[in-house]
């Protein structure tokens, strides 16, 4: 292959950390970035190769950290900027690189910025955020999504304007138009990359340019403003403003979180000619579970493995030939991975655990994991609405209670929607708080921590969810065709299993993954059966192939080389 091609950032594998839940080493409950240092050769053990980390900048944690109130400092619970830079130099001592998350779409109201912002009209601050001065009237709608009255404009009576925040009442939005805002930025970007930090994911990135004649909103996006919100008129001028300005200037990797982005938009971003990101989120499959253009709402009928499988192929010929992928299956904004594609039954959890990890590692894409997910943690199903901290939890049954949404219906729904699924502690091990903390965690730990859903149990077990993770990377590291190959999707119809096929020069893989509960039997003709070599399996049981027929049993997954 063109070797110009080859980039560190598409041959890692990525494994994300929300920090408040990883590990507290000062007993507060809490997570912080000393407990990261100190779980730094678990991680290297994974072999993995690059640790997003959610914001571990000053906050007052409205949304846990993504409201920022001081991009160069470090959140005083997580701990000091010494415990950042000794865990910046504990990555580096074993080869692992740090990916930052950059939240630019809006601060926290308790940024400098905004609190001068907000005290005059005429304060050199105040064309930093979107303000509607009132005397023009009530603001057209915009949609927020954690506000209680899902009403993005607040009014501020200090200078009798309106403020704009997409997200919550302590989120507002800025304005990227003023050109000293995006210096501002650019600044901040700067400060971690002389630091020696490797790369950034982009929060809601393509929401940063506004019209800010802030129009009605289009009849079109009526239903659904997402998709308007994340098709600013100045966008694409901005992410390649930031690219010549700052991003080329480092060997760094960035990563887009771009909700409303869909193929027909995908390569204006990552087209390496337009020189703006590396690779970015979508989210095709957030949505298949969910109702509609409602993103935190579950749909009843659940969902297909064609339907998958469809967005899969569909992205995966996008970067066929320009740009780059990424793969993910969960992380802090969504449930567990293995409860959600997966099954977490006490029958099916460690075969589906295991398949899913044997999907995202032998797709084209960089793979990004999210931490638990290594050892197969599962949702948290919680029971009662105080068990709840998420913001978007909690404001979103403020709304629905006023449109009389039952509680019983709401966490219905919760249990498989939440975020807070995905916010319990790492479970280490089998003890109290599963070996996050001494003290009350802030947030519930999973009881199944005692079932075997822990490091150190998984640890001892050559068969564990957490030992198949590590075969599984070192796999997909030792075959570069797992990183490069050509994609060939292959049984487009099946409901019961994913096959494909991935080829590169010489090396050729066919990959074969059950998402059923049931065993399943197939035929391939187009592969010669003599010419397999089974390279893993996540089944104990017998390979069984005749002719040209498998029979795969529930949530096998096999990985042959076709010699
Ligand atoms: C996306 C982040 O992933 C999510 O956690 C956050 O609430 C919103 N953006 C707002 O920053």
């Amino acid at each position: 292959m063109d070797t110009t091609q080859r980039k560190w950032w598409k041959e890692g594998v990525v494994y994300q950390i929300y920090p408040r839940s990883f590990q507290d080493t000062n007993g507060n409950g809490i997570g912080d970035i000393n407990g990261i240092t100190q779980r730094l050769d678990h991680i290297q053990s994974l072999g993995v190769d690059i640790i997003w980390l959610c914001p571990v900048y000053e906050s007052p944690n409205d949304d846990n950290g993504y409201d920022i109130s001081d991009y160069k400092s470090i959140m005083a619970e997580f701990g000091s900027m010494e415990d950042f830079e000794a865990l910046l130099s504990g990555m580096k001592a074993r080869g692992l690189k740090l990916v930052m998350d950059l939240v630019a779409n809006h601060t926290s109201d308790e940024h400098h910025w905004f609190k001068e912002s907000k005290k005059s009209r005429d304060n050199k601050y105040r064309d930093y955020y979107h303000w509607w001065p009132a005397e023009k009237g009530t603001p057209p709608k915009r949609w927020s999504y954690f506000d209680v009255d899902g009403n993005a404009w607040k009014y501020d009576e200090q200078t009798d304007a309106y403020y704009l925040h997409y997200f919550s009442v302590k989120q507002p939005d800025l304005k990227w138009e003023n050109p000293k805002v995006r210096q501002e930025i650019y600044d901040v970007l700067r400060f971690w990359f002389d630091k020696g930090v490797d790369g950034f994911r982009m929060d809601v990135i393509p929401f940063i340019s506004k019209d800010i004649t802030y129009p009605e909103l289009p009849e079109e996006y009526k239903g659904n403003f997402i998709p308007f919100y994340s098709n600013g008129p100045r966008l694409h001028e901005f992410l390649h403003e930031m690219n010549k300005e700052v991003l080329s200037k480092y060997d760094i990797m960035t990563v887009g979180e771009t909700p409303g982005v869909n193929i027909d938009q995908a390569l204006k971003f990552v087209d390496e000619d337009r020189e703006e990101l590396n690779m970015f989120f979508h989210f095709d499959l957030m949505s298949l579970d969910r109702d509609g253009d409602e993103v935190f709402w579950m749909r009843d009928e659940p969902w297909k493995l064609t339907d998958f499988k469809g967005i899969f192929s569909k992205w995966d010929a996008v970067f066929a030939e320009k740009g780059w992928g990424s793969l993910f299956l969960s992380n802090h904004d969504f449930p567990r991975s293995v409860s959600r594609w997966g099954n977490d039954s006490e029958a099916h959890w460690h075969n589906s655990a295991t398949m899913l990890h044997t999907f995202l590692l032998t797709m084209r894409g960089t793979p990004y994991f999210y931490f638990g997910d290594e050892i197969g943690m599962t949702n948290a199903y919680f029971d009662t609405i105080d068990a709840y901290k998420d913001i978007n939890t909690v404001n979103r049954y403020a709304l629905l209670q006023q449109e009389g949404v039952a509680l019983e219906d709401f966490l219905d729904n919760e249990k498989d929607a939440a975020r807070d699924n995905a916010r319990t502690p790492m479970q280490w091990d089998s003890t109290r708080n599963a070996g996050f903390t001494t003290d009350n965690p802030w947030i519930g730990v999973n009881p199944n921590h005692k079932k075997g859903i822990n490091v150190a149990s998984q640890e001892k077990d050559e068969d564990s969810v957490l030992n198949y993770f590590r075969r599984m990377v070192q796999l997909r590291k030792s075959n570069l065709g797992l990183v490069y190959g050509a994609y060939q999707l292959l049984l487009e119809r099946n409901e019961q299993v994913y096959a494909y096929t991935r080829t590169h020069e010489n090396e050729s893989f066919l990959i074969l993954l059950s998402f059923s509960t049931e065993e399943a039997s197939v035929t391939l003709d187009e592969i010669e059966f003599d010419k397999l070599r089974l390279l893993i399996s996540n089944d104990a049981a017998e390979e069984e192939k005749t002719d040209s027929k498998f029979v795969v049993k529930p949530y096998q997954a096999m990985v042959y080389q076709i010699l």
